[in-house]
């Protein structure tokens, strides 16, 4: 039974009473959204401006400022365990608040850090981010977006793309279009590693802000694409709810 059948929702309700009203004032807050919006990622912006207006750290998803850390540092931690230098470049696709960005920016040379997202709102609070911890003089990239097409950027450019809880919000669509697209901005031997919400039943979505896939839909997805999808069995045993597919152009 998916977190989208009644039924669920219903017991959900009754072992945390306490979450009902606020999921209510979601629910209407959501709905009101949806009817004023052409599309998901328009939708998508409007809970990320209304979010980030009560808390920027509660918008990318973390209900304290320790958890903002932890969170970011298990990002860092594991993309440089797996090979992130300081000479590389990196593309950071729902970068948020920098919750993980600031220690990617800090990491790496001047400029070699681009960070993207669909809400201007949370890319103002990342500023605010990157001068409170002192990263001025790295000058990363912190650029708006429409959609994934990444038409902007260069050609076999990065050696590392990054999106962490992004596809979790995102429709199929959202995901192909990225598919469609990030190979052309990758490096040859570049990866790209990106985080979903897992599901071994059937995929669904809540409130249109929660979405759960099967491994095998965004592996086969990828290859599609000519992408080659890879299940990063070492990320299962952090303390994350999300899991971790890693993408290259080449095979292996
Ligand atoms: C849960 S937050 C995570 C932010 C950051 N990756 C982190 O781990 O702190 C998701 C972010 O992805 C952005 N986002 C959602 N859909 C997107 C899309 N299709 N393209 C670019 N950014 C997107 C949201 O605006 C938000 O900043």
């Amino acid at each position: 039974m998916t977190r989208a059948n009644p039924i669920y929702q219903l017991r959900y309700a009754v072992r945390h009473p306490d979450r009902v009203v606020p999921h209510l004032r979601r629910l209407t807050r959501d709905t009101w959204f949806r009817l004023r919006t052409r599309d998901h990622v328009s939708y998508y912006r409007a809970v990320m401006r209304s979010d980030t207006a009560r808390n920027p750290e509660a918008a990318v998803g973390s209900k304290s400022h320790a958890r903002w850390n932890a969170l970011g540092r298990m990002q860092f931690d594991y993309l440089v365990g797996h090979g992130l230098r300081p000479d590389m470049r990196m593309l950071e696709i729902g970068c948020g608040n920098l919750r993980a960005g600031r220690l990617f920016i800090d990491h790496l040379q001047p400029s070699c850090y681009y960070g993207v997202d669909i809400s201007p709102d949370i890319l103002m609070a990342a500023q605010e981010v990157l001068a409170d911890y002192g990263l001025r003089d790295k000058l990363p990239h912190l650029t708006p977006v429409r959609d994934l097409r990444l038409a902007f950027l260069p050609d076999a450019h990065f050696d590392v793309v990054h999106a962490h809880s992004v596809f979790s919000h995102s429709p199929l669509h959202v995901i192909e279009e990225c598919f469609a697209h990030v190979g052309r901005v990758m490096k040859p031997d570049a990866w790209f590693d990106f985080t979903f919400d897992r599901t071994e039943g059937r995929e669904h979505q809540v409130l249109r802000e929660d979405f759960y896939y099967r491994t095998e839909t965004l592996v086969d997805l990828a290859a599609r694409h000519g992408l080659t999808a890879r299940f990063m069995d070492d990320w299962e045993r952090l303390p994350h709810k999300q899991s971790k597919i890693r993408i290259t152009r080449s095979a292996g």
